[in-house]
């Protein structure tokens, strides 16, 4: 659908109609070749934001998919970087493809509500993944995150601004979104994918909540909206030393 290589529209349906965990086992494959992993652009430029904050050690890349973000890390981290998902099949891909990396690149199957690790990192970043949320799962897994932090660790991500609610972006959105919830009334098991529902306001709040003090950082490389807010930000949240 989205290239010769990408999946096809019925192979998109099956996967939505499975659950999240399955609906990405079966993606895999193609998965590099769709829209939903992060592009290289966002991630240059999250690297280049987290380069100017570190070095750091030890990073993880939560909701890792076949690795877009666990190669970010392998350029700021210098000890070990670890990936987790709970998809089987999007931890295969990701291992395929970075075979010769060595020992210092992990994958770990695991779901990213209850991470199975110790304060053992000093970043953890996360890309593409928060609509995965319902908005009520926030503070449990902002604890989680906080918890697998050592102290003065930081939980990083880029935000794009919301689209105007005069744009095609807004109201496409919004469509996925509605189609989504109807989707998700009548079948089951549900996929758990909404765009509008990760808002930065209450997204703040609950990492505040969880004991993160916020910060927020220009990413420059994708300039500024008419009003002057940047188009895309990232959130850095930090626990404290
Ligand atoms: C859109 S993909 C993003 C993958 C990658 N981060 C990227 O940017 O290309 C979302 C990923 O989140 C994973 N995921 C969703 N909910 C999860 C959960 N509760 N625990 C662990 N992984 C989860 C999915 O399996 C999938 O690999």
């Amino acid at each position: 659908m989205f290239s010769p290589e990408g999946p096809s529209l019925r192979e998109l349906a099956v996967q939505a109609l499975s659950s999240v965990e399955r609906g990405y086992d079966l993606l895999a494959p193609k998965f590099d070749h769709t829209p939903f992993r992060t592009p290289d652009s966002v991630l240059d430029a999250v690297a280049s934001a987290l380069r100017r904050m570190g070095p750091f050690e030890d990073g993880l890349d939560l909701c890792c998919g076949t690795g877009a973000g666990a190669e970010v890390l392998t350029r700021v981290c210098r000890s070990s970087v670890t990936g987790v998902d709970f998809s089987a099949g999007m931890l295969a891909v990701a291992r395929e493809r970075t075979r010769s990396a060595g020992p210092r690149l992990s994958w770990v199957r695991a779901d990213a509500r209850a991470l199975p690790f110790g304060p053992a990192f000093d970043l953890v970043v996360s890309f593409g993944a928060f609509g995965h949320f319902l908005p009520r799962e926030l503070p449990g897994l902002f604890s989680r995150i906080h918890a697998v932090l050592r102290p003065g660790g930081c939980f990083a991500f880029p935000v794009v601004a919301p689209p105007r609610p005069w744009s095609r972006a807004y109201w496409m959105l919004l469509g996925f979104d509605a189609v989504m919830r109807v989707r998700n009334a009548v079948w089951r098991p549900p996929f758990v994918m909404y765009y509008r529902a990760f808002r930065l306001g209450d997204v703040r709040r609950e990492l505040e909540w969880a004991g993160l003090r916020v910060e927020l950082y220009a990413l420059p490389e994708f300039g500024l909206r008419r009003d002057g807010s940047p188009r895309v930000r990232m959130v850095v949240a930090r626990r404290a030393a």
